[in-house]
């Protein structure tokens, strides 16, 4: 199936024209209209169903092709430029580095689906080394540079990045419940990006706009293979499970300051990486929505994601576990 996504990005435009808010940044509205667009049904299962596809011919999303010279401070809409400039500075650390990142997921995803291991995480000899990326990782990889670009362009300066230290793989006795935790916080990161680029893709208008619509759409593609794997590998999960897995794995970590892994760690470095202190009440409340919003209708779609579904589009689930046993 197609998804014609440059129709709804030109709505945007028409929507935040028809705006009735007098400083122009984009209503609640506005932000619902794209989530409706973004996080449908449809697209999130165009997005999942292209899975099976990418383990046998992994093949990079193009990007249009974008006029990086055009970049400019006045296509910042409702935000001031300064809170943009640092919100971009944080999502320049965030991203990086992606081939630590990649490499781990690896690791934990080898004893439990080869496949999904390659995706991530590509291909790696005897000796270690890394023969071939994975497409997860490709993919990924572009998302520093361009906002690296989009920041020299807005200020003129360069920005060097901060990356951060990833959280390396530790075996455990049981490689099903090591990915199962693993994976929750994969889930989460790839959420919480793609929340914060359709968030400031309403707040920008032209070529700024394009460039956040493009990592909009990696991020929403990669949250939707990675939430639909984790259902299919762990049917017996339900919400309530995930909450007690998130909250586990918070009170296992007090030992450690600001731990990378922790959920409560990771959501205090966004906050803190993004500036959130500088952010307008405002800019605060609608963002808050948006993730809000974006949660509810990925549980709407989970409804759609029944054993059968997965089952015809990924195989037999490895894990046939209770939920007592991960
Ligand atoms: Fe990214
Ligand atoms: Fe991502």
């Amino acid at each position: 199936m197609t998804i014609d996504l440059p129709l709804i990005h030109n709505k945007l435009h028409y929507n935040q024209s028809a705006s009735s808010d007098p400083s122009g940044s984009p209503t609640q509205q506005d932000l619902r209209n794209l989530l409706d667009h973004y996080f449908s049904i449809a697209h999130l299962n165009d997005r999942l169903q292209d899975l099976p596809h990418q383990f046998h011919h992994p093949q990079c999303r193009p990007w249009t092709p974008i006029d990086w010279q055009a970049i400019a401070l006045d296509q910042i809409v409702g935000i001031q430029p300064q809170v943009f400039l640092s919100i971009l500075r944080g999502a320049i650390d965030t991203e990086a580095p992606i081939r630590g990142y990649t490499q781990t997921s690896r690791q934990y995803l080898e004893p439990i689906d080869p496949r999904m291991a390659r995706f991530v995480g590509g291909v790696v000899g005897e000796d270690g080394q890394l023969l071939e990326p994975g497409l997860w990782e490709k993919e990924e990889r572009q998302h520093t540079p361009a906002l690296l670009k989009v920041y020299s362009q807005l200020t003129g300066e360069k920005v060097i990045p901060q990356p951060h230290r990833v959280r390396a793989y530790q075996a455990e006795a049981n490689p099903t419940v090591a990915l199962y935790r693993h994976g929750l916080h994969r889930v989460a990161t790839e959420y919480g990006a793609a929340c914060l680029y359709l968030w400031l893709m309403a707040h920008t208008t032209g070529p700024l706009q394009a460039v956040l619509h493009e990592l909009l759409l990696d991020e929403i593609n990669h949250m939707a293979k990675f939430w639909g794997f984790g259902i299919w590998a762990y049917p017996n999960s339900s919400l309530p499970h995930i909450g007690w897995t998130l909250l586990q794995t918070m009170q296992g970590r007090v030992g450690y300051q600001r731990d990378r892994s922790s959920l409560v760690g990771t959501l205090q470095r966004m906050t803190d990486v993004l500036g959130w202190q500088a952010w307008s009440a405002r800019n605060r409340w609608t963002f808050t929505l948006t993730c809000f919003h974006a949660l509810g209708r990925l549980s709407r779609w989970n409804q759609h994601l029944t054993p059968a579904f997965l089952q015809d589009l990924l195989g037999e689930s490895p894990c046939h576990c209770s939920k007592e046993n991960f």
